[in-house]
């Protein structure tokens, strides 16, 4: 199986493939013997894997609690985070004692958080179940919850100890988790692989998506391994992306100013995030610096994973003022990662507002 490593001195860590995630689990855990283990998950993902994982654990010598909220980027919040760490604190948590986090990005980037806050910092374990978690939002350190005036605003950035990835976990996502998980490995292909693209294209021809349910696991390993290697790289070489590692953000700024306006119930994170890239490359056009082959290419393979390239009902002037609100925008200038070709893309600095406006008019009321 296969197993990547983000490089990041002493928070170094690997992320390990297993068909077997329980057992991965356990032999991880084994340097945690004696150690606290609370398991963090939503409702959802307990009542599909939180009693096998429950006896797991009790069989390799763990008595792990456990902390179960309910599904939903809704409950990312501060309050479920101050939740937690009562269960922690109540059961008199130290800090070698460890949090694993098993679930989607909400799980995930909630829990990690709170790891970062317990004791100024606990060690964690992230066990992504989702196709977007897995590529994505389980490697890198980002934690966080929301907040009224955006997604994301409240957090840290804190490394797991290891990250374990199992497409067992798969099986169980319906077709709209496994789009907006495919939204995510269409940003890899276009921000750095157009080898990525072309299998993904190929695949989604001779498969189409209505049948995931039969894609074998050596087709999930080779392209979310691909995605790994490529955010494991840029992380290394930029952990609290004061550079290159914002280009991992291609599509977010638009995808994430769509999931405050529709307040986060539309779409998904990957549904909009479509709609960003779709709006990310019709500006890099506009500004010249790619051409239409880049936006048909990038829009068919949206498309052909059932992801929108426009988002209803949401106004340009909506959209354009929750960007300016952004966490990334420096100084009231917009910085975005712009595409020029498949798998290059730039970080263009001091974007003007009204330019865009322009550029998006034609597709936007
Ligand atoms: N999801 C973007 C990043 O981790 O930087």
């Amino acid at each position: 199986m296969l197993s990547e490593r983000v490089e990041l001195g002493a928070n170094s860590y690997s992320i390990e493939f297993s068909s077997d995630p329980y057992s991965a689990i356990s032999t991880f855990l084994q340097t945690y013997l004696g150690k606290k283990v609370l398991l963090i998950m939503d409702d959802h993902v307990e009542s599909i894997y939180g009693a096998k994982l429950l006896l797991s654990l009790r069989s390799a010598g763990h008595a792990p609690l456990s902390f179960v909220f309910p599904s939903g980027e809704n409950n990312k919040t501060i309050d479920q985070v101050m939740n937690l760490l009562d269960v922690a604190l109540t059961g008199h948590w130290n800090r070698d004692d460890i949090f694993l986090v098993i679930g989607g990005g909400v799980v995930g980037d909630m829990g990690a958080f709170a790891a970062s806050l317990c004791l100024r910092g606990v060690p964690l374990i992230h066990v992504p179940t989702t196709l977007l978690a897995q590529v994505d939002s389980s490697i890198g350190g980002k934690t966080g919850v929301n907040h009224a005036k955006g997604k994301n605003l409240i957090g840290t950035f804190y490394q797991p100890k290891q990250v374990i990835i199992s497409p067992h976990f798969l099986k169980t996502l319906d077709e709209r988790e496994i789009r907006t998980g495919l939204s995510e490995i269409i940003k890899y292909a276009m921000i750095d692989s157009p080898v990525l693209l072309s299998q993904l294209s190929e695949w989604l021809l001779a498969h189409p998506i209505q049948y995931y349910a039969d894609y074998p696991d050596s087709f999930w390993e080779s392209v979310i391994g691909q995605c790994v290697r490529i955010k494991a790289r840029v992380v290394s070489a930029d952990e609290k992306e004061s550079g290159r590692r914002m280009i991992l953000n291609y599509g977010h700024t638009f995808g994430h100013a769509i999931e405050t306006a529709t307040h986060y119930t539309r779409y998904t994170h990957g549904e909009a995030i479509a709609v960003g890239m779709n709006l990310a490359a019709l500006i890099a056009r506009g500004l010249g610096l790619c051409d239409d082959t880049l936006i048909q290419t990038q829009q068919s393979l949206l498309q052909l994973s059932g992801l929108p390239i426009q988002s209803d009902g949401v106004m340009l002037n909506t959209l354009l003022d929750i960007v300016k609100n952004d966490k990334k925008v420096k100084n009231g200038r917009l910085t975005l990662v712009l595409p020029e070709y498949i798998g290059k893309v730039r970080i263009v600095p001091d974007v003007d507002e009204d330019n865009i406006r322009k550029i998006l008019q034609e597709v936007m009321p």
